[in-house]
């Protein structure tokens, strides 16, 4: 059984992936504006290494990343599409002129060749965003440009597909451009929505409307509850959370998932927890109660980008990797290590935290 955990605290060789090796400088140090939460930095240590995925063909901007039950890479990417200034109009309808990618936008790759083993979604995709796996092995992927949620089976095939094609909306059918989707065991749903609206919605796995939470700030600082793109969820199931990057409120916040059975449970959408002023989160994932995420930052932000992990348990955090350019999706794989998809460089980094005795 893979110590998850604990790989992140014990010191050990990890492999090396035949790839180059990144140099980002680390420094395991914080400036003033040290965010409450991270009250904690590990130093960087010998066997922590960030490689590129050779991956054999070209990718366009890495919008999306998850992996399958084989462990092989799923990147949901662009392609030749690029989403710039006149990609869509005030009202967040797509440009008229783009029709969908031609090229697949869903890659199959093997993680330590870096070899596309299949690839997916040509013609099928506009904008690619997001993309999560469940345990039945059923792809979720959201399409900005489409307004729409699609659910595949392990063969790629759709089985359900929730908003109206190429239509943005806020009512209970349609989304605005949804970002992400995190699956619960019983095949319950949750969609961020997205840039547009400021929400997150709750599905059953007919697609059938649970519950809605979540609304855009009125006033500034934002108070719980409120969203300015929440840009990517986790699903802790055995704590019953549902926690939301929070991107343009600089933030994560974890909610009730509204999961439990009985008399006692919580309905859906009750904050419970986050951890403010830690950069623009753009994904976050979990593993054991670990959070990972990764944050981004404009030029005249005062944080650079950081790799963070929160332990759950705790609410303590450590940053593991500073720097990583337009950093836009993450996976963690069994064996812990942390997969990085970015938007530019079109690139898919694997960071290996700690590879710990038992490799
Ligand atoms: C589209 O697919 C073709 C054939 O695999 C490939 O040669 C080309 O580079 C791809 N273009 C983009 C933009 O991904
Ligand atoms: C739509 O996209 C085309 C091609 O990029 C561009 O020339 C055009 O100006 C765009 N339309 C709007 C309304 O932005």
């Amino acid at each position: 059984m893979p110590r998850f955990g604990i790989s992140f605290l014990v010191l050990g060789f990890a492999g090396l992936l035949n790839a180059s090796l990144l140099d980002y400088n680390y420094e395991p140090s914080f400036d003033e504006e040290q965010p409450p939460f991270i009250d904690q930095v590990v130093p960087a240590n010998d066997d922590q290494e960030a490689y590129i995925v050779p991956v054999s063909e070209p990718l366009g901007q890495v919008a999306g990343i998850a992996l399958d039950a084989q462990n092989h890479i799923l990147a949901f990417h662009r392609a030749d599409r690029v989403w710039e200034e006149t990609t869509f109009d005030t009202n967040a309808r797509l440009n008229k002129s783009l029709g969908a990618i031609a090229n697949e936008t869903i890659f199959v790759i093997d993680p330590e060749s870096g070899k596309v083993v299949e690839r997916h979604g040509a013609k099928q995709f506009y904008i690619p965003h997001g993309i999560t796996v469940d345990a039945q092995g059923n792809i979720y992927v959201t399409d900005v440009g489409l307004h729409q949620v699609i659910r595949m089976d392990k063969n790629f095939k759709p089985t359900l597909t929730l908003g109206h094609r190429l239509e943005p909306g806020e009512d209970e059918t349609h989304f605005c451009q949804p970002t992400d989707v995190a699956v619960a065991s019983n095949g319950d749903f949750f969609v961020a929505d997205g840039y547009c609206n400021s929400r997150v919605m709750k599905f059953d796995k007919d697609g059938k409307l649970l519950a809605v939470f979540g609304q855009a700030p009125t006033e500034f600082p934002a108070v719980e509850g409120e969203f300015l793109v929440p840009h990517s969820l986790s699903l802790i199931e055995d704590m019953n959370l549902i926690c939301v990057a929070d991107r343009e409120n600089e933030r994560i916040q974890c909610f009730s998932a509204g999961l439990t059975e009985g008399i006692r449970s919580i309905p859906t959408g009750i904050f419970i927890t986050g951890a403010e002023d830690i950069g623009r989160v753009y994904a976050i994932r979990e593993k054991e109660h670990y959070l990972i995420g990764i944050t981004d930052s404009e030029a005249d932000a005062p944080m650079e980008s950081q790799l963070f992990v929160m332990d759950m348990n705790t609410g303590k955090a450590n940053v593991f990797l500073k720097g990583v350019e337009n950093a836009h999706s993450l996976a963690i794989g069994n064996d812990g290590s942390v997969y990085i998809a970015q938007l530019g460089p079109n690139q898919i980094l694997k960071v290996v935290l700690g590879g710990g005795e038992e490799q």
